[in-house]
């Protein structure tokens, strides 16, 4: 059994108030945020690292669940800085790592939770091995690197399959998420939502949150 989590990108959000815009994204029923950190080499764009979310932690408070979607060449170098600056979960690429066990490791070591991402070249069966060993798989469903990108439904049978091999498994999806591809992913069997520009430029994010996370828990 799993439960229905929408978690906010807020990539696509006013960078410079990231702190206020986090909070609007959790007074309007966040269950968590996701934060993109992009390195410039891994994906081609640069957000943020460790010393940012040291800030918004503080800023914002103990409570809100902060997601890193890790998109970054060299996962093994941040564990340790991002554990400390106040993260929940540390979500690697696969495709990022020659060692995912002893990344997965490092992680749980450091107090976070493990979060495993394919991109959408990436098959399911190269993350199954890992499945028992992670608290959450990441499907991403664009070309990691950009917000506001069309939704690949062709990713849908790798959550299918997910979800029929692993029944308690957290499955994440990620990437053009938003009232018009929620259906799909509610019936392949997501059940932690990322969206980011379908939220954060929408008037009314407070609904749209919620739309989202009722299709999931249907
Ligand atoms: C893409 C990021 C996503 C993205 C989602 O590389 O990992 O989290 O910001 O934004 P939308 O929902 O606009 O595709
Ligand atoms: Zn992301």
């Amino acid at each position: 059994a799993y439960t229905a989590k929408v978690g906010p990108s807020i990539l696509s959000s006013d960078l410079s108030q990231l702190g206020r815009e986090c909070e609007r994204m959790m007074e309007c029923g966040a269950d968590y945020l996701h934060l993109d950190v992009m390195d410039g080499h891994f994906v081609p764009n640069i957000t943020f690292g460790h010393p940012m979310v040291e800030r918004l932690r503080r800023c914002i408070g103990p409570d809100p669940f902060f997601d890193m979607h890790m998109m970054v060449s060299r996962p093994e170098q941040w564990v340790k800085p991002m554990a400390a600056a106040g993260a929940n979960q540390y979500t690697f690429h696969l495709e990022a790592t020659t060692n995912p066990g002893s990344l997965i490791k490092e992680i749980r070591e450091s107090g976070m939770k493990v979060g495993l991402a394919i991109k959408p070249g990436t098959t399911v069966e190269e993350l199954a091995p890992w499945a028992g060993q992670i608290d959450m798989a990441l499907v991403m469903t664009v070309e990691p690197g950009f917000g506001g990108q069309k939704f690949m439904e062709d990713m849908m049978p790798k959550v299918s399959w997910l979800r029929s091999q692993f029944p308690s498994l957290d499955i994440e999806v990620d990437g053009g998420v938003g009232p018009d591809s929620i259906y799909r992913c509610a019936e392949a069997g997501a059940n932690m939502i990322v969206s980011g520009s379908a939220v954060v430029s929408s008037d009314d994010p407070r609904s749209v949150i919620a739309l989202l996370k009722n299709v999931v828990m249907e």
